[in-house]
């Protein structure tokens, strides 16, 4: 289930307000250290880099397309490859990051509960934990996924694609997970309405991005071709196209920062 970093970049302008949003409520100084959790091609990292001119930023992701985007993008920044899964601070800085950003990342990673507390520790004092995950397994565009991946014919080979997202957790579980590991803890969920020009069409490309990948790898590719056409079909009737011929895409996301 690999990613792609052009596929991906498609809505960047849509994908990367979030973080935009998610850093203007971390409120440092001057922070020395900052890592990028999940950076895909680099622009969260950009936005990491613009909003902390002075932090030493390290960027880091599983994918190695992505790396190669991210470092042609920013080549004065240092981009490792590996999984969060099993990242660690250095042994020699443990507590070294004034800022952990994962951005539209941790929906993809198990574990919160031994994972969020483990983030927390490789803050200094005074740091903070910023994440942002989409909130939207609930929205038509991913319940339509799930409803094609259970008829009979993609169903042997999708039963588990639904799984690779985490199982949707509220501000209130995230609350009390963090409390006890930090001084500060700040949770919000918005809606965007993402506009898509390109109709239907936009929308099916949009998820090609992200939330189809572990729906469409398993699939050979006249499978994805049907599995594409039906979703596209399934599509038009929750997200009506408007008269200038754009949709309106509604996409909760859920905000955490946590200050060490
Ligand atoms: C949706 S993109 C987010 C990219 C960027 N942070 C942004 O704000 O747009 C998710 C990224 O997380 C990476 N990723 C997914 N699971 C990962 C893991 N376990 N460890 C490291 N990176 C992972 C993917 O390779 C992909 O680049």
């Amino acid at each position: 289930m690999s990613w792609s970093a052009q596929q991906y970049t498609t809505f960047e302008k849509e994908r990367t307000r979030p973080v935009r949003d998610l850093l203007n409520a971390v409120d440092m100084e001057s922070p020395r250290r900052a890592i990028d959790l999940g950076c895909g091609p680099g622009n969260s990292t950009e936005v990491l880099a613009e909003r902390f001119p002075g932090a030493a930023i390290l960027g880091f992701d599983s994918s190695a397309d992505m790396i190669d985007a991210a470092r042609r993008r920013l080549p004065r920044l240092q981009f490792d490859l590996g999984d969060i899964q099993t990242w660690n601070a250095p042994e020699d800085d443990p507590g070294g990051f004034d800022i952990i950003l994962a951005n539209a990342v941790l929906q993809w990673v198990p574990n919160h509960d031994s994972l969020m507390p483990r983030l927390m520790r490789a803050l200094s004092d005074g740091g903070s934990l910023a994440v942002q995950m989409p909130d939207n397994l609930e929205e038509p565009a991913h319940q339509l996924m799930r409803q094609m991946a259970s008829e009979p014919r993609f169903a042997g080979k999708l039963s588990t694609a639904a799984g690779s997202r985490q199982a949707r957790v509220d501000a209130t579980w995230y609350y009390k997970l963090l409390r006890p590991h930090a001084t500060r803890v700040d949770v919000w969920r918005t809606t965007y309405h993402h506009v898509l020009s390109g109709g239907t069409d936009a929308i099916v490309e949009w998820f090609k991005g992200s939330g189809l990948r572990p729906f469409l790898a398993p699939l050979d590719p006249v499978e994805q071709q049907a599995f594409l056409a039906d979703y596209r079909a399934a599509l038009i009737d929750a997200y009506p196209v408007m008269a200038d011929g754009s949709v309106l895409l509604p996409f909760p996301r859920l905000f955490v920062v946590a200050v060490r």
